[in-house]
């Protein structure tokens, strides 16, 4: 392309912009309000929010609806009401706190900006008043409170589990854990802290081993495995009753290396199930291990061992074994015990 062209170009471009520019402003406050974007989709704030959209994207929240393991729970969605949290409406259009209403549209955005930052009247929810800002965000402390997270989860406890938490005695919400701070660079090149949109969980190993603080320890003639919910701000596991936490053992002998042995699960039990997660547990009774909370097993020292192995694992359904990629090893222990 000819310098001139370019420049010719340009120049048509700025002469549009200018008019329009113009016509607002002579228009006045009317014209700006009715030209108000209608925010209905993740994608809108994709130009300007780019990063929280690319940290958005893939994860958790973005694929409840698409999400395989989903789609094969709910048969395909045929279970009506699964749709509630996996594609919902706005929560502030039903309330902050109550339970979510199902949509019928951008079936891959799941819970998406729109879900969380959309207004009753149709505005951006958030920290604070930005009147200058183009997507002019307002300050909510509803949005900001812990009960944006409780309209999708609570259902098997996590808000409450958290209400009963030193965490939330000391001002330790959802997002301070789950939403950490982030650099952002504005298009100017300034920077300023924002909040990541990951929502790191049970899928992230990193995340899942800063949950608990795993004792392997002789004690005379006995070995004592202890976990210590020290990192999650509610139960370990929690949520989904297939999430379990193992703690494994096996003794080694001079004859050779015995098998694993389960020590303990740490899991809340489906509604009907009958059978008791651990001997000595009643059916129904749910040994997920509350935060800040300590569960040690004894386990008699055979004679002739002369080690032993341990492994802690954390499994996203309890039908599967160490092999299974929805395992995820979480710490590994030998100790010598002679
Ligand atoms: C035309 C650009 C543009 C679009 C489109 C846009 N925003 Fe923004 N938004 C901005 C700018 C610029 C800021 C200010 C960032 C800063 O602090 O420098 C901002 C700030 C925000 C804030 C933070 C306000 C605070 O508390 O300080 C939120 C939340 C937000 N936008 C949400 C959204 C959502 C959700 C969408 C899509 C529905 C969206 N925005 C679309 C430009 C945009
Ligand atoms: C009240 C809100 C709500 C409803 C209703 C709901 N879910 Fe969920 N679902 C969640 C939340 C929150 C999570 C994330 C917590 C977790 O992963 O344990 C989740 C996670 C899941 C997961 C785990 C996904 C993964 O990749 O591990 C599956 C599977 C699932 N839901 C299936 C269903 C099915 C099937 C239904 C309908 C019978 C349903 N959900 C209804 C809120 C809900
Ligand atoms: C509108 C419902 C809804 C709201 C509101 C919501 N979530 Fe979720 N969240 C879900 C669903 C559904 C999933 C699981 C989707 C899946 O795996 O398919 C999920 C998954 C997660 C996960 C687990 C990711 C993983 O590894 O599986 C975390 C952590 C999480 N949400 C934290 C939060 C926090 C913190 C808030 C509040 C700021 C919040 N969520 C608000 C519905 C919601
Ligand atoms: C599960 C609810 C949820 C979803 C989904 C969500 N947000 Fe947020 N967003 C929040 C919360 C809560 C804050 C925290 C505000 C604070 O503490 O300052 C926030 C903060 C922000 C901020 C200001 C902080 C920062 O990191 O810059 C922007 C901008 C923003 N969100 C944009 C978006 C966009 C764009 C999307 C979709 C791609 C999105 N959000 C999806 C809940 C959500
Ligand atoms: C002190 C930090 C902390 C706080 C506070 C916290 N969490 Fe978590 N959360 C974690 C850790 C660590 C994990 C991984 C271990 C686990 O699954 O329990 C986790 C896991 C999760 C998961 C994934 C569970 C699954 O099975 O999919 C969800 C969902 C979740 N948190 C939601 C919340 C909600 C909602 C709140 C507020 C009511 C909250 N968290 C408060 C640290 C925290």
């Amino acid at each position: 392309m000819k310098l001139s062209t370019r420049i010719g170009i340009v120049a048509t471009v700025l002469a549009v912009f200018g008019g329009t520019i113009a016509f607002l402003s002579a228009g006045a406050e009317t014209v700006a309000q009715t030209a108000a974007v209608r925010w209905e989709s993740a994608a809108q704030c994709k130009s300007c929010h780019e990063d929280v959209f690319a940290e958005w994207q893939g994860s958790h929240h973005q694929i409840a609806y698409t999400n395989p393991e989903v789609r094969a729970l709910s048969d395909d969605f045929r279970k009506e009401e699964c749709m509630d949290c996996h594609l919902p409406r706005p929560l502030a259009v039903t309330g902050f706190g109550k339970r979510t209403l199902p949509r019928r549209t951008h079936f891959d955005e799941g819970v998406s900006c729109i879900s969380c930052h959309l207004a009753a009247d149709g505005g951006i929810l958030a920290r604070n008043d930005r009147p200058e800002v183009p997507c002019k965000p307002r300050a909510s402390e509803a949005f900001l409170a812990a009960d944006t997270c409780a309209s999708c989860h609570n259902q098997h406890g996590t808000t409450d589990q958290w209400r009963a938490s030193h965490y939330f005695k000391q001002g330790t919400d959802c997002a301070a854990c789950h939403m950490p701070a982030v650099t952002r660079t504005r298009q100017d090149g300034s920077t300023r802290l924002g909040r990541r949109h990951v929502y790191d969980g049970c899928h992230d190993p990193a995340t899942l081993r800063s949950a608990g603080k795993w004792d392997v320890t002789r004690d005379g003639d006995e070995l004592v495995l202890a976990l210590t919910n020290v990192g999650a701000g509610h139960n370990f596991p929690t949520e989904e009753r297939h999430r379990a936490v193992d703690m494994l053992y096996r003794f080694v002998t001079v004859a050779g290396t015995g098998d694993w042995q389960r020590a303990w699960r740490f899991r809340m039990p489906y509604r009907d199930e009958m059978e008791p997660i651990n001997p000595g547990n009643q059916p129904g009774e749910n040994t997920q291990l509350p935060a800040g909370a300590t569960k040690a097993i004894r386990v008699p020292i055979p004679a002739d061992a002369t080690a032993v192995e341990a492994r802690l694992w954390y499994r996203l359904t309890p039908f599967c074994g160490d092999d299974d990629p929805r395992s995820t090893l979480l710490e590994e222990r030998k100790v010598e015990l002679r």
